[in-house]
């Protein structure tokens, strides 16, 4: 049975405690974390092992940091330093948050210097998208305090967190990961055991597949495809996941009254999707798709243009839910 956080004894930082995170890996995820940390006044010290790091740093934080303040303002509360040496980086961090490349043997060799060289009290959070937390501990001499800390891209506007613990984990560690990202008005989940690409990503790798069937059977163009979902079920999920949805597609009966009516349909559906296997064809056959329904624009311009609306749906979404006194 794994430790409670009341039962973890001198390990003594506690999550309102913590004041310094590091950073380690300063790519896209890394960056926007940075950047999220800064904002809600936590110091950061970041490092990186490309040349050029710093200064995408400190550009990519400042380009950031608007978005953060609704007042428009940039909003840096925190100090941020870098450091090419992970160990300058991590050594007086009272939390640690690990978003370098995503290939397994780098990762176990990393999170087991970050080990060596963070204080023993200190928690350190992966962003892997799929690698295990198990495979990830696995070299480390503290390995109770590795736990999955999975954003969502951007992390510093998307508020899912996804949090696991490998074989090794403790429960104080997670505990604590999960206190400090709420500091930070983040929404956690928590994996009960560890599964490949955890959970939003395998929701969200379903639907690709059966998009891209569609593509590859000629039923629609990439275009009409992301329509059909930003113009329809997309707008119901940035408010209530499946099951939800399905409850209320069960008339008066909710969830019920879906299953005794619409089982079999659901059933046949399933039976239906496709399984495309993404060979170079394939592969092919998808960039040319996404080129023409993009039609020129670059991978910033819409990156620029999916945060300026995803804030403004943020706060559009934060209306309380009116679930009490309807009808
Ligand atoms: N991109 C996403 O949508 C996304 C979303 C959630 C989680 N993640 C996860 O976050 C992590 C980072 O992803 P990314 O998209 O920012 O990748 P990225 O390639 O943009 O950045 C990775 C950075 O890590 C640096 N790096 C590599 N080895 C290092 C080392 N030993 N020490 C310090 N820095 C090192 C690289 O120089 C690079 O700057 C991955 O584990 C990924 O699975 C990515």
């Amino acid at each position: 049975m794994p430790n409670t956080n009341a039962e973890k004894g001198d390990l003594a930082v506690n999550a309102d405690e913590i004041r310094h995170i590091a950073v380690v890996g300063t790519g896209t995820i890394g960056i926007s974390w940075a950047a999220l940390f800064l904002a809600n006044g936590f110091d950061v010290t970041a490092t990186d092992v490309r040349p050029e790091a710093e200064a995408a740093l400190r550009s990519g934080v400042d380009q950031t940091l608007p978005s953060l303040d609704r007042g428009g303002k940039t909003s840096r509360k925190g100090v941020l330093r870098f450091s090419a040496s992970l160990e300058d980086c991590c050594r007086d961090a009272d939390f640690v948050q690990e978003n370098a490349i995503e290939r397994e043997p780098e990762k176990v060799v990393l999170l087991s210097q970050i080990d060596a060289v963070a204080r023993p009290d200190v928690v350190i959070a992966s962003s892997t998208s799929a690698i295990s937390i198990t495979a990830i501990q696995k070299a480390c001499t503290r390995p109770q305090r590795v736990v999955l800390g999975h954003p969502f891209n951007p992390p510093h506007l998307i508020p899912l967190v996804e949090l696991a613990g490998g074989e090794q984990t403790e429960a104080w560690a997670i505990d604590l990961a999960e206190r400090l990202y709420r500091r930070l008005g983040k929404a956690t989940i928590r994996l009960n055991k560890e599964i490949y690409g955890h959970v939003a990503n395998r929701l969200q790798a379903a639907i690709f597949r059966e998009a891209i069937h569609l593509l590859e059977s000629g039923v629609a163009s990439a275009e009409d495809i992301d329509r059909a979902v930003t113009e329809g079920p997309g707008l119901r999920w940035a408010l209530m996941g499946p099951f939800l949805t399905y409850h209320l597609a069960g008339g008066r009966n909710g969830i019920r009254g879906f299953m005794q009516q619409f089982a079999p349909l659901q059933q046949r559906l399933w039976a239906e999707l496709g399984g495309p296997i993404l060979d170079p064809a394939l592969q092919a056959l998808v960039v040319e798709a996404v080129d023409k329904a993009v039609a020129g624009r670059n991978v910033a311009e819409i990156a620029a243009d999916r945060d300026r609306r995803l804030q403004a749906l943020l706060i559009a979404r934060s209306t309380p839910a009116q679930t009490e006194g309807a009808g």
